[in-house]
């Protein structure tokens, strides 16, 4: 995929302030810190385009940038961040519940996954959710960088102990924002989504 252009669009907490025009989306969740607003970035090759930081819980609306005039890329509140309040966490839930459960755009969900850590509690039920709204997945792995070549089969091992796998609406892909590993094989997904 070229990517021509790409622009913030617009934040929302709820349904009458997502985008009015039809367009496909595609949506990333993961762990807070996970680095989806870093893939975000590396993907559309901004620096600083999806706001990211060291310090976990930065998102906390449905962002939505788009991509060349003609889909939208939806940044989501990551979960698990032990730090934000236990009302503050259930809003967050209903906030990303109400959007993957409703949204009628919505082409594909990327699901975010430390290679550094085994999925949590919190990753598996995500993807379990995800493969009972029957949406497409593309499960990335992140920050592949920091993991040892001779590893990243261990990590793909992990990845298939903790998630069933075998279904056909599901893309496996390692990935790094860093050193720009596999940007081209998600753009390829991405594609395949929209048409
Ligand atoms: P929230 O908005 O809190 O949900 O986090 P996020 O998932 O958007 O994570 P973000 O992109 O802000 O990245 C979190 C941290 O991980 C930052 O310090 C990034 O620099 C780092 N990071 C993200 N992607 C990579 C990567 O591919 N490799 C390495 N080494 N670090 C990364
Ligand atoms: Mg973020």
């Amino acid at each position: 995929m070229i990517i021509r252009s790409s622009d913030y669009a617009i934040s929302a907490v709820r349904e009458d302030q997502y985008p009015k025009n039809d367009l496909p989306e595609i949506a990333l969740a993961g762990r807070s810190n996970v680095g989806k607003s870093s893939l975000i970035n590396s993907f559309l090759n901004r620096k600083n385009l999806a706001r990211t930081s060291a310090q976990p819980g930065k998102t906390q609306t449905l962002n939505f940038y788009i991509v060349n005039k003609d889909f939208y890329l939806v940044d989501v509140p990551g979960y698990g961040y032990a730090k934000v309040s236990k009302s503050q966490r259930a809003k967050f839930g209903e906030m990303i519940q109400d959007y993957l459960e409703t949204r009628e755009n919505l082409r594909g969900l990327i699901i975010l996954v430390d290679s550094r850590h085994e999925p949590t509690k919190d990753d598996i039920a995500m993807y379990n959710y995800a493969q009972y709204l029957n949406l497409p997945i593309l499960v990335v792995c992140t920050k592949i960088d920091k993991v040892k070549k001779n590893q990243v089969n261990k990590v793909l091992a992990n990845l298939k102990k903790a998630l069933d796998l075998s279904y056909d609406n599901v893309t496996v892909l390692t990935y790094s924002s860093v050193k720009k590993l596999h940007v081209q094989e998600l753009g390829n997904w991405i594609e395949q989504r929209l048409q």
